[in-house]
């Protein structure tokens, strides 16, 4: 592929020199489980998300899970969520026994409606679980209001919004609990899985301490059936140095979803609002159009990558057939029109080009 949707391997080499030492450092010192570049890089991203406490565990999607028991969800509960998202969001509230029910999207947005979040409301919800989808922060001055008012948690999909600040605070610090993915095309990716739990509560943190370690707090003194989640120390060493770059690496993205808007905003294409009063961080540059086919058969034959995410939405996934069964007309339909283009923070400004090229010409 000439233009791939990421490219790791640039991001690597202009690293190489400072991971590769800091690599063989880790491996010298042999502490491997939860060791010093675990706790300096819980330290560091909690200062970075202005939160309380950080705590990491070995995926995304066992942040969500880990979130989800540690604010005492469980079976009999009803979990507001979005269908337009990664099914990790909601297998892991499946993972705790609770039912994942499903509300619509903004159609700009493509973040769930919180004017549609009420009606979904029953007297068995116990937990809201906004997505802060390709980058961009959920309406969560709306979220946190019906939360309030009907004694619900909110945790923060954040596995795509790592850096993105919704008004004065960033996402992951804004819900009782925050959940982030470090898959490696993540915008703070490590090499291989990890993720992280946030939080401003000393008790939530004790509790994701304890389920990460095997319901541990004390060696072979086991307080509850916990999980082998830990994030693993040479992914911790990749973090800490990509940490630094992060809001670099943001703001590239934003100059690629900045240059692709203003080359296709004459062109059919439904192209990405930016908002003004939050930062998207655009983990996916994603447009809707009317012939996703033919455009991505095209642009491949160009040797430029495409995705579309998502194109089954988690509603009408044969997995989640026995959740309460919903029509969610704007979900659908996006799920039917959505593409993402290649979007990564060494882009350069010939090849947004030479990919707007190849769609303009396809539209
Ligand atoms: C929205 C969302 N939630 C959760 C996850 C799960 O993260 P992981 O792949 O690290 O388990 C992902 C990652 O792909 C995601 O995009």
């Amino acid at each position: 592929m000439q233009i791939p949707m990421v490219d790791l391997k640039g991001q690597y080499e202009s690293l190489k020199a400072e991971i590769d030492s800091a690599m063989l450092q880790a491996l010298g010192e042999t502490r491997f489980i939860l060791g010093p570049n675990v706790q300096a890089f819980e330290q560091e991203s909690a200062e970075y998300l202005g939160v309380k406490h950080a705590v990491t565990c070995a995926s995304g999607t066992d942040a969500l899970h880990l979130a989800l028991r540690a604010a005492g969800i469980g079976p009999g509960d009803e979990v507001i969520t979005t269908a337009f998202t990664f099914i990790a969001t909601a297998e892991a509230i499946r993972y705790v026994g609770a039912t994942p029910v499903f509300v619509d999207i903004q159609s700009d947005s493509l973040n769930i409606d919180p004017g549609k979040i009420k009606a979904a409301i029953t007297e068995k919800t116990t937990a809201i679980i906004p997505v802060h989808i390709f980058g961009q922060p959920a309406d969560m001055d709306e979220i946190m209001a019906i939360a309030r008012a009907h004694d619900l948690k909110v945790i923060e999909d954040c596995a795509q919004s790592f850096g993105s600040r919704y008004h004065q605070n960033m996402t992951g610090s804004i819900g009782a609990l925050g959940a982030f993915s470090f898959f490696p095309s993540k915008n703070l990716g490590c090499y291989g899985d990890g993720g992280l739990v946030t939080t401003n509560s000393d008790e939530f943190a004790q509790e994701l301490k304890i389920y990460r370690n095997h319901g541990s707090s004390k060696q072979y003194h086991h307080d509850v059936i916990g999980y082998n989640s830990r994030l693993d120390e040479l992914q911790a060493v990749i973090l800490r140095i990509k940490l630094k770059h992060i809001d670099d690496y943001n703001q590239n993205r934003l100059r690629v979803a900045q240059t692709y808007n203003e080359l296709l905003k004459d062109s059919p294409i439904t192209t990405p609002a930016i908002p003004q009063d939050r930062d998207h961080v655009f983990h996916q540059y994603t447009v809707l159009v009317d012939h996703r086919d033919s455009i991505k058969d095209h642009v491949i034959s160009k040797q430029i990558a495409s995705a579309v995410y998502y194109p089954v939405p988690l509603h009408q996934q044969q997995a989640f057939r026995d959740a309460p069964q919903v029509s969610l007309p704007v979900t659908e339909a996006v799920s039917r029109r959505c593409v993402s283009f290649p979007i990564f923070p060494e882009m350069t400004e010939e090849q947004i080009k030479t990919v707007c090229t190849a769609i303009l010409e396809a539209v």
